[in-house]
């Protein structure tokens, strides 16, 4: 205001050099009214005074016959402009409005869609765990009659229940902030832990790759889960001769875990979707999924900052590659003796050379 005060009075002391201050004048009320924009009422107001302060300040420029009547044009064009611009400030305040509101429906659904997924697994949970539990005394009373493999149906699918609300909570949890409870996980060692865990599971070719020693921040128990996750489609999707291999390497700076396998491959078609929930491809082998393993495992990549990346070819194997953020804090903190694992697959053995070959099934 005293801005605008001291320029209108420049206008009439130095009719001759009105147009700089009525330019500041109109200049300076654009940069104030960009910095909050003002109710349509009070703008209005102010845009008034200031045309007619103007518009006096030029008439008496014009009066003393210092500027010709033309320069009294300048005011009405400039509140014009003034007001296109306010209208658009308008427009594109309604727009954000408009935006908050959908975002904020957006962000409540997803939220109610979350609770509802949790409260639902939630109480899934107890009866299953409790029809699951009296399922398999059942199975045992059976032992030995023909009713027994009925019964086994309903422990099968008791468990890909419990187990589809247990992989339903984790996904539906895995957008809340406090998903992750990061700590300095060793890749190498962790993998060594997790192969340990797997060997006795399945008759398969198990071996560790290149296991780069690189520490990373991550919840130990979700990687845990996802890798799980991957470990049993690689046992799924492979026979007893079949080499399954996981690795640790470092690219670009960013930890890569890899889980490659030498099975049944998946269709280039299939592999756009496999990641999708409740997606489950053909060939998935005997025993029937609940399509939810690579959604968890994407999930938690994402809670991670990274991605999980899938390379296949059908009849050769598949490779998972879960990405962590590109951080390289090497931390060769791992001891010697974390890394070994029973006879047969102990990478110490190995000869390191052999494991920088091309994987056999060439998606390597
Ligand atoms: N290593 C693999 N080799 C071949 N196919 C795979 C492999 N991993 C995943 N797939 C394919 O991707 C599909 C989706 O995998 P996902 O783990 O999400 O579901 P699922 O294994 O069918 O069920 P769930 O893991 O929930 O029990 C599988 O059904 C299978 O067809
Ligand atoms: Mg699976």
């Amino acid at each position: 205001m005293a801005f605008c005060a001291i320029n209108l009075c420049v206008m009439v002391a130095f009719p001759r050099w009105e147009t700089i201050p009525f330019y500041f004048i109109w200049i300076s009320l654009t940069l104030v009214y960009g910095f909050r924009a003002w109710s349509a009422k009070s703008t209005a107001c102010v845009v008034a005074v200031v045309t007619l302060a103007t518009f006096a300040a030029i008439g008496y420029d014009v009066s003393v016959h210092v500027q010709s009547a033309g320069e009294l044009d300048e005011v009405p064009l400039m509140a014009a402009m003034f007001g296109l611009m306010v209208w658009h400030v308008q427009r594109r305040l309604a727009a954000d409005g408009e935006w908050r509101l959908v975002s904020e429906e957006n962000a409540r659904l997803l939220s109610m869609q979350r609770r509802f997924l949790q409260d639902a697994s939630h109480q899934l949970r107890t009866p299953i765990t409790i029809a699951l539990g009296h399922a398999e005394l059942l199975a045992q009373d059976l032992s030995g009659r023909t009713e027994r493999s009925d019964v086994d149906v309903v422990v099968g699918e008791l468990t890909r229940l419990r187990r589809l609300g247990e992989r339903l909570l984790v996904i539906a949890a895995s957008e809340d902030p406090e998903f992750l409870r990061p700590e300095p996980v060793a890749l190498n060692s962790f993998i060594a832990q997790v192969i340990r865990k797997w060997i006795p599971t399945a008759p398969r070719r198990w071996e560790l790759g290149r296991l780069d020693p690189v520490t990373v921040n991550g919840d130990r128990e979700r990687l845990g889960l996802a890798l799980d996750a991957l470990l049993e489609n690689a046992v799924r999707h492979t026979g007893a001769g079949d080499a399954i291999r996981l690795s640790v390497v470092v690219k670009d700076g960013a930890p890569h875990m890899i889980v490659a396998d030498t099975g049944s491959g998946i269709a280039p078609s299939e592999l756009e979707s496999i990641f999708d929930r409740f997606r489950t491809g053909i060939g998935a082998g005997g025993s029937r999924g609940t399509g939810l393993g690579l959604a968890l495992v994407r999930a938690v990549a994402h809670a991670h900052g990274g991605e999980i990346l899938a390379r296949s070819e059908p009849g050769l194997g598949s490779e998972f590659e879960f990405v962590f953020p590109a951080r390289a804090a090497d931390d060769p903190a791992t001891s010697a003796d974390e890394l070994a694992v029973p006879p047969g697959t102990d990478p110490c053995d190995a000869d390191t050379t052999a494991m920088e070959e091309p994987w056999p099934n060439g998606i390597r």
